[in-house]
């Protein structure tokens, strides 16, 4: 059996297609995949998934290894063996606010898709927050009224421009990172060790 790989879809998928194919692995069949969210290449079978689900599948086994962003792990903190950082996904962990808006003197709401870090981040620091959970476009719940700010992941800080907000405090860098099921480790060694490898030589860090 192929090993089976779980791809984060969206920009990550993106960025490690031209990573694998920089290491001269077969990508055409996943460039051309279309709606479809499993593929066979002459190696391997890619599985598509949300960041949070690829590592559900990895855990469970479903997959042997994974690409997700380091923030993903960070939030959730699943029973996966987190292997290395992957020289692509880099971004950071922001606290932002409205432009021209200052914080407000008593306890301040925060919105994020992040509720973990963001209570951790706050508690560190001995603050108390109150913490909206938003699946997504998190940005847009200070100009609306409905936190006072929020915190979220800034890679290019082209959505929190656009929408007239900025950092006030960067506090965690991510990359994106290979992650393997834990007995696949053990049980799949040989056929994992190549892949393996080859996508540590470029390491990022
Ligand atoms: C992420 C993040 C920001 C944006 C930051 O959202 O939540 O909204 O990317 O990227 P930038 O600094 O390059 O603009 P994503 O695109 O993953 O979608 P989401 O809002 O649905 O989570």
């Amino acid at each position: 059996m192929k090993p089976v790989i779980a791809l984060t879809k969206g920009r990550l998928e993106k960025q490690f297609l031209d990573f694998f194919s920089s290491l001269g692995y077969e990508i055409k069949p996943l460039v051309e995949k279309g709606r479809k969210l499993r593929v066979e290449t002459d190696q391997f079978e890619f599985i598509f998934a949300k960041g949070v689900d690829v590592t559900t599948y990895v855990q469970y086994g479903i997959a042997d290894l994974g690409v997700v962003g380091g923030d993903i792990l960070a939030e959730y903190q699943p029973d996966i063996y987190d292997l290395f950082p992957l020289p692509f996904g880099h971004c950071r962990m922001a606290v932002a606010k409205e432009k021209d808006k200052k914080w407000p003197t008593q306890k301040k709401t925060i919105a994020s898709k992040y509720t973990k870090i963001t209570k951790a981040f706050f508690k560190a620091n001995g603050e108390s927050v109150d913490i909206i959970k938003l699946e997504g476009s998190v940005e847009l719940a200070p100009i609306l009224g409905l936190a006072d700010g929020i915190v979220d992941i800034v890679e290019t800080g082209t959505t929190l421009k656009e929408n007239g907000l900025i950092i006030d405090e960067e506090f965690l860098t991510f990359s994106a990172r290979l992650i393997a099921n834990r007995s696949s480790l053990k049980i799949k060694r040989e056929e994992l060790g190549v892949i393996i490898e080859s996508l540590k030589q470029k390491e990022a860090f």
